[in-house]
C-alpha cells in the first residue's frame, strides 16, 4: 500500500528494519575506538567494510552509483559523501561516519559525529546542536503531522542557536529500497508537505553548518562540502512512524550515539 506515493509497511516489516538498524548501530559503535589522531579515515572504512562481512550483511553504498566503499566519512568542512582515504586525521577534527547495511532486504542507514583527540568549543556546539536537531525532528514524527513539520522543527531550533540547515541534501524513505519518496528536507513550514501515516519508513539526517548554508561539489565529483569553509555536521537515524511516534531502528545499543559518550 502507498499514501501520497509512500510505502506503507506492515507490523512484521518493523521487525526486518530492527535488524537492519542494529546491525548499522553496532558497527558505528564498534569502530568509535579507531577514530583517533594520526588515523586514515580509509582504515576505519575498511574495518567497516569486515564488520559488514563478518555479519554476513551486505553494503548499500558499495557499488552505489559506482561508490566504492562502506562508508562516507566527512570531515571538517565536509558536508557528506565523503570519501575515506589516506589523509591522516588530526587532534580536534570532527567527521561524520555514515553506514547503510542491508540485511535480508532491509536497509538500516545510519550516521553520527566522531572526534579524533579532543574537541574545540566551537566543534562541540555544533555537534550539540545537530544532534539535538535530529531529536526535535524525530519528536515532531507523529501521524497527522506533516513532513514540513518535521524541517520546521529542525530548522527553527538550529536557526535558533545562530548555526544553518543545508538545503542541498535531505532524508529520504527507506525498507525494501535505499532511497525512496518521500524526500525528508530538514527546513519548512508547519503543516507543509506529505501527511505523516503509521508504517512509513525513512530517514531524518539533518546537515547543519556554523557559517552559510550552501554546498558545492569537489573536482571528484562526489564530495560535498561547504562554500565558505565553515565546519559542518550531521546525525541520521531511520526510523519508522507508529501510532504514538517514531521508532528508531538505529538506536545505539553501547549508547555511543553521541560523542560525549554521556547521553543520547
Ligand atoms: N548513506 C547516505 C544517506 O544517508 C548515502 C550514501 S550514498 C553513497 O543517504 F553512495 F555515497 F554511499
Ligand atoms: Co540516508
Ligand atoms: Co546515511
Amino acid at each position: 500500500m502507498t499514501k501520497d506515493g509512500i510505502r506503507i509497511y506492515e507490523d512484521a516489516d518493523f521487525d526486518g528494519m530492527h535488524k537492519a538498524g542494529r546491525l548499522a548501530a553496532e558497527i558505528l559503535d564498534g569502530i568509535a575506538p579507531l577514530v583517533f589522531p594520526g588515523q586514515t579515515t580509509e582504515a576505519i572504512d575498511a574495518r567497516i567494510e569486515e564488520m559488514v562481512n563478518e555479519a554476513g550483511a551486505t553494503s548499500a553504498t558499495i557499488g552505489y552509483k559506482g561508490y566504492k566503499h562502506a562508508s562516507c566519512i566527512s570531515v571538517n568542512h565536509v558536508v557528506c559523501h565523503g570519501i575515506p582515504g589516506t589523509k591522516l586525521l588530526k587532534d580536534g577534527d570532527i567527521l561524520n561516519i555514515d553506514v547503510t547495511v542491508i540485511v535480508d532486504g532491509w536497509y538500516g542507514d545510519t550516521s553520527r559525529m566522531y572526534v579524533a583527540g579532543k574537541m574545540n568549543r566551537k566543534a562541540e556546539r555544533l555537534v550539540q546542536v545537530t544532534h539535538d536537531s535530529l531529536m526535535k525532528g524525530i519528536e515532531a514524527v507523529k501521524p497527522g503531522n506533516t513532513f514540513g513539520d518535521i524541517g520546521h522543527a529542525i530548522q527553527s531550533y538550529v536557526e535558533a542557536h545562530r548555526m544553518s540547515v543545508v538545503r542541498d541534501f535531505c532524508g529520504h524513505g527507506l525498507g525494501r529500497v535505499f532511497h525512496a519518496p518521500p524526500n525528508v528536507l530538514h527546513y519548512g513550514r508547519p503543516g507543509t508537505g506529505p501527511r505523516i501515516e503509521e508504517g512509513m519508513f525513512f530517514t531524518i539526517e539533518p546537515m547543519v553548518n556554523l557559517g552559510r548554508p550552501e554546498t558545492k561539489i569537489l573536482a571528484d565529483d562526489w564530495t560535498a562540502v561547504t562554500r565558505d569553509k565553515s565546519l559542518s555536521a550531521q546525525f541520521e537515524h531511520s526510523v519508522g512512524v507508529r501510532a504514538d511516534g517514531a521508532e528508531i531502528f538505529t538506536l545505539s545499543p553501547g549508547n555511543l550515539f553521541h560523542p560525549t559518550y554521556t547521553t543520547d
